[in-house]
């Protein structure tokens, strides 16, 4: 089902201090929960100890708000794998390499075409805007088949299946390449 969202409708904005009480509604909320920090005990305290730190810069992942029309729906984040140890004890990728999280936490907007294109939007409008940036890379849990399926439509490969360095769950890897990212 593809899709009654116009594009243009779609922007990104870096998260704000402001920010964190609907982030942290979202994080707990069980439909973002059931697959996304859901090692992480969610309180409002300790989500904002695990996010300022990335809003002030201090911090090396950018994150941000997806709106829909001005009004936020979702949250994507991105960083270099090279910045965080967990990752980079495994993987072993350059400054060409960018990482991406993120969900719907409007649920409302869930299953109807949106988390596609926000996501292809996100690497045309953000990460390959930046002329440094040759690959995308994508970590679902493999369990996660619906976001699977959403990587595999935006153009992202399977890679292989990791186990990041104090996570209780595996790490379905895929990447996309800039050159085929404006194919799909
Ligand atoms: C993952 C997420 C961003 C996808 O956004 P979405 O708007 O729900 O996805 P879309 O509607 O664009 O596409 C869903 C696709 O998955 C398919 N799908 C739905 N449930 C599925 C399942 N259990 N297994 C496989 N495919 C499934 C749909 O049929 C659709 O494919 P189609 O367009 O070929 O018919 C969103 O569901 C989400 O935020 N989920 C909760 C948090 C999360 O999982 N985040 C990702 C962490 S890696």
């Amino acid at each position: 089902m593809n899709n009654h969202f116009d594009k243009q409708k779609i922007t990104f904005r870096p998260l704000v201090a402001g920010d964190l009480k609907l982030l942290f509604k979202w994080l707990r909320s069980s439909h973002v929960h059931e697959f996304y920090d859901k090692d992480k005990e969610i309180t409002l305290d300790n989500v904002s100890r695990r996010y300022l730190p990335k809003i002030k810069g201090e911090k090396p992942t950018d994150c941000f708000y997806v709106l829909y029309d001005n009004k936020p729906v979702g949250y994507i984040q991105k960083y270099f794998i090279k910045d965080w140890e967990d990752w980079s004890n495994i993987l072993d990728y350059d400054d060409s390499v960018e990482s991406i999280d993120l969900f719907l936490g409007d649920k409302s907007y869930i299953g109807k075409g949106f988390g596609s294109l926000m996501l292809s939007e996100f690497l045309n409008q953000v990460v390959f805007v930046d002329p440094k940036i040759k690959l995308c890379v994508i970590g679902p849990e493999p369990s996660n088949t619906r976001a699977i399926h959403v990587y595999e439509k935006v153009g992202f490969k399977y890679i292989k299946t990791v186990r990041l360095d104090g996570d209780t769950e595996d790490t379905y890897l895929m990447e996309l390449n800039k050159v085929n990212s404006d194919k799909k």
